[in-house]
């Protein structure tokens, strides 16, 4: 059984997270989509509500399951029983970071290798970043997150969270 990690912030995840996650579970037999509870950022959604939007977003996916981390993802890899970390690549500014993160998690741990997946074009623009910034302002983001996510988003910026 393959089974790989897909680590990241998710704050909030987008139709560019699910392409990955989607193609990422054709390939491996179980994806767990981990959410790095960061404390240095200040996100829009606790690590909790990440959670349970990607788990509501995946709940049609049967071989993704969805959890939380503290600390190094290698370690967390290993815990889980990944032997892959699963990252997605929109453009080649983000291939510098990613080579270093894959680059240091392969020196921490080397049973644990990084493969990446190539954003679809449809989604090579998309952020996490940019949906908040439009929806911030009261723009439409339902071209870049799912109508679930979407009144989730919207409705931070109505309470002024
Ligand atoms: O969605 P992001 O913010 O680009 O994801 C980054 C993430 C979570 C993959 C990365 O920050 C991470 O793995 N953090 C955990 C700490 C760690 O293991 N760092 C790698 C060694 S520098």
């Amino acid at each position: 059984m393959k089974k790989a990690i897909y680590p990241g912030s998710f704050d909030p995840v987008t139709y560019g997270h699910l392409d990955i996650i989607k193609r990422a579970a054709m390939i491996f037999d179980e994806i767990t989509v981990s959410v790095l509870n960061n404390s240095g950022k200040s996100p829009l959604f606790s690590i909790e509500e990440r959670v349970k939007i990607l788990k509501e977003v995946t709940k049609d996916m049967p071989n993704v399951k969805v959890d939380s981390f503290n600390g190094l993802l290698v370690e967390h890899a290993k815990k889980s029983g990944a032997d892959v970390v699963i990252r997605g690549l929109r453009a080649i500014t983000d291939f510098e970071y990613e080579l270093q993160l894959s680059q240091t998690n392969r020196k921490l741990c080397d049973q644990v290798d990084t493969v990446f997946l190539t954003t679809s074009l449809d989604y090579a623009y998309l952020s996490s970043s940019t949906v908040k910034e439009v929806a911030s302002y009261g723009g439409d983001i339902s071209k870049f997150v799912p109508p679930y996510v979407a009144e989730m988003v919207y409705r931070k910026y109505q309470k002024g969270e």
